[in-house]
C-alpha cells in the first residue's frame, strides 16, 4: 500500500498493481470456463471517468437516491452515527460524496482508500483547496482482499464511509468477510453503507443498459484497459454490452458478447471465441433490507438502522462496531 499526505505534494504515487501479475490474473479469467474478468479493471482513468457519467444517467437511480436520503434523514442519521472526526472512505473515487459529510460531522480527517492512486491524487489535491482545515490522507489500496490501514490515521472515532452500494460487488459470502474486516478496522467505530434494493427487473435493466450507452461504453472499455495490461488484441467492435437481472441470484450481471467467431491473441496464448459466447465483467447483487440488516450482525455490527426513499429502492444503514 502506499501513503501519501497532503503535506508532502510532489511525492508521486506508484501502482502496487504489478502488470505482470494482474496480467496473470487477467489470462487466467480469460481462459476459464466460463470465461470472466474482474469488475475492478473497468477502472482505469477513463473508466472512472465513463462511470461518474453513469451517475449522472436518469436511469442510473442509485447515486441520487441515496444522496436524497442522506439529505432527508441527515439529522437522524448524524444521531445513529454520534461523535467521530475521523471519516474512512472506502472506494473514495473523486471524493465528493463524502465532501456531504464534512460539515454535519466536523470531519478533521478524511483517508481515501482506492486502487486507483492517480485518480485519488488528483481528487485529492482539489478537495484540500476547497477545505483547507481537513487533514487528507491518501491510501492506494484494493481493499477486496484484506485492509490495512496506516497507523498515522490516530485513533480518533473512525467513521467508515461505504457509498454508491459497491458492496453489491461482492457475492454475500464475501461480502459478509468484507463487514467482518471492516468491524475489526474501527473499534467503537461506525460504519455507513449504502445497499441497492431488489425491485423489478425491468428498472434493474434499464438502469444497466442506458439509452445512451454510456453503461455499453464503461463494460467495453475493460477491453480497451485489459489490450494494455496484459497485451491482448480484443477489437472493441466484435463486443456488445449485455445487462441482465438474474432473479435467482439475485443480481444485475453485466456481459460482453462476441457479435462473431474470433480468436483473441496475447504473449503466449490465445482463445478462441464462438458467436454468441459471453465474457462475465460485474455483478451487482440486489438486498433486501431485512437480510441486509442480518447480514451486519452477523458480521459483528450492533444497533443497525436503516433509511430508505417513498419507492423502497436504496437504503442508508448505520452500523456500530
Ligand atoms: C460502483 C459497483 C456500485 O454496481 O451499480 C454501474 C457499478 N456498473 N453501472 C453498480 C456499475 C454498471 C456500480 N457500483
Amino acid at each position: 500500500a502506499l501513503f501519501f499526505q497532503q503535506n508532502e505534494p510532489r511525492r508521486k504515487a506508484v501502482s502496487v498493481q504489478h502488470s505482470e501479475k494482474s496480467s496473470q490474473e487477467i489470462i487466467s479469467g480469460l481462459t476459464a470456463d466460463p470465461p470472466h474478468i474482474s469488475p475492478k479493471y473497468l477502472y482505469d482513468e477513463l473508466g472512472s471517468r465513463l462511470f461518474t457519467a453513469i451517475t449522472e444517467l436518469p436511469e442510473y437511480y442509485p447515486t441520487r437516491t441515496e444522496a436524497q436520503i442522506l439529505k432527508r434523514h441527515s439529522l437522524e442519521i448524524k444521531q445513529a452515527v454520534g461523535a467521530t472526526s475521523t471519516l474512512i472512505d472506502l472506494g473514495a473515487g473523486d471524493g465528493e460524496k463524502a465532501t456531504a459529510l464534512f460539515e454535519p460531522f466536523q470531519i478533521k480527517r478524511y483517508v481515501a482508500v482506492d486502487i486507483s492512486a492517480a485518480f485519488l491524487q488528483t481528487s485529492l489535491a482539489r478537495l484540500q483547496s476547497r477545505y483547507p482545515h481537513v487533514e487528507m490522507v491518501a491510501v492506494e489500496q484494493d481493499f477486496s482482499h484484506s485492509l490495512h490501514l496506516p497507523n498515522e490515521i490516530g485513533n480518533d472515532p473512525r467513521l467508515f464511509f461505504y457509498p454508491g452500494s459497491s458492496i453489491g460487488n461482492f457475492n454475500p459470502a464475501d461480502a459478509l468477510a468484507f463487514l467482518q474486516r471492516v468491524r475489526a478496522a474501527c473499534p467503537n467505530g461506525r460504519l455507513l453503507i449504502g445497499v441497492d434494493l431488489i425491485k423489478p427487473a425491468d428498472i434493474l435493466e434499464r438502469a444497466y443498459d442506458d439509452a445512451l450507452q454510456v453503461t455499453a461504453a464503461f463494460n467495453r472499455n475493460i477491453l480497451r484497459h485489459i489490450n494494455q495490461l496484459a497485451q491482448t488484441n480484443f477489437n472493441l467492435h466484435e463486443w456488445r454490452h449485455i445487462a441482465l437481472f438474474n432473479a435467482d441470484e439475485s443480481r444485475i450481471e453485466m456481459h460482453l458478447e462476441a457479435t462473431r467467431g474470433t480468436t483473441v491473441t496475447w504473449p503466449n496464448g490465445q482463445r478462441q471465441f464462438v458467436a454468441g459466447e459471453r465474457i462475465h465483467t460485474e455483478n451487482s447483487y440486489k438486498w433486501q433490507t431485512d437480510a441486509f440488516a442480518t447480514l451486519l450482525k452477523q458480521a459483528g455490527f450492533n444497533d443497525c438502522r436503516h433509511w430508505s426513499d417513498d419507492k423502497n429502492w436504496f437504503a442508508v444503514f448505520v452500523a456500530q462496531a
